[in-house]
């Protein structure tokens, strides 16, 4: 185990099984259909290399920027998305089944920022499937349709979630020591 780590928190086969799941739920929800699948960079990836995987029916997929953490352990409270949303997205969304992709809704202000800005651009229907969610009292009205795990507290990295850009690369989730962010 990396020795920033605390503890692990969900180990490479639990997170396998869920994310199979999940892409089980995602291809009999969206049968017949041709979701687009849009993952926020940059912590989603390794979620959307796996769960795309998991997916059976025909399914696209698109990226887009934006932040909210920098490079510290809190949110900063004000969302950076990408100056012209439509071109980075590279794909044409208007009428099209949106699935937003997410590695964890924390305050949630990412995601509600983006699916504003995305409304904008006329889909079919915006859904959200994020990797895990922390149970917290949140300021905006944002729930996910699709999850693989819930925490409480403690931040944790791994599976494509960073600290300062590090730790993105760790096959499993674990809490990073506290030592680590608070020096
Ligand atoms: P929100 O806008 O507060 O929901 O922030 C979501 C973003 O904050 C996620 O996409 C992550 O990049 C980051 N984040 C929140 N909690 C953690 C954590 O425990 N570890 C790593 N990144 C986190
Ligand atoms: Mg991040």
């Amino acid at each position: 185990m990396n020795n920033s780590i605390e503890k692990i928190l969900f180990s490479e086969e639990e997170i396998r099984e869920k994310v199979t799941q999940v892409g089980k739920k995602i291809s009999e929800d969206y049968k017949g259909k041709n979701p687009v699948l849009v993952g926020i960079l940059k912590g989603s990836v390794i979620f959307m290399a796996d769960l795309m995987r998991a997916v059976d029916i025909n399914c696209k997929i698109a990226f887009l920027s934006a932040r909210s953490y920098g490079n510290n352990s809190f949110s900063s409270g004000t969302v950076q998305i990408g100056d012209n949303l439509k071109s980075s997205l590279g794909e044409d969304i208007e009428g099209k089944d949106i699935i937003l992709v997410e590695d964890i809704l924390d305050t949630a202000a990412t995601l509600y920022a983006v699916r504003e800005k995305m409304k904008e651009l006329n889909p079919a229907s915006i859904k959200i499937c994020t990797f895990i969610e922390r149970n917290i009292e949140r300021k905006v009205d944002l729930k996910p349709d699709y999850k693989c795990f819930d925490i409480e507290d403690g931040f944790i990295v791994g599976y494509g979630l960073d600290y300062a850009q590090n730790y993105r690369n760790l096959p499993y989730v674990g809490i990073l020591k506290p030592e680590i962010y608070t020096k």
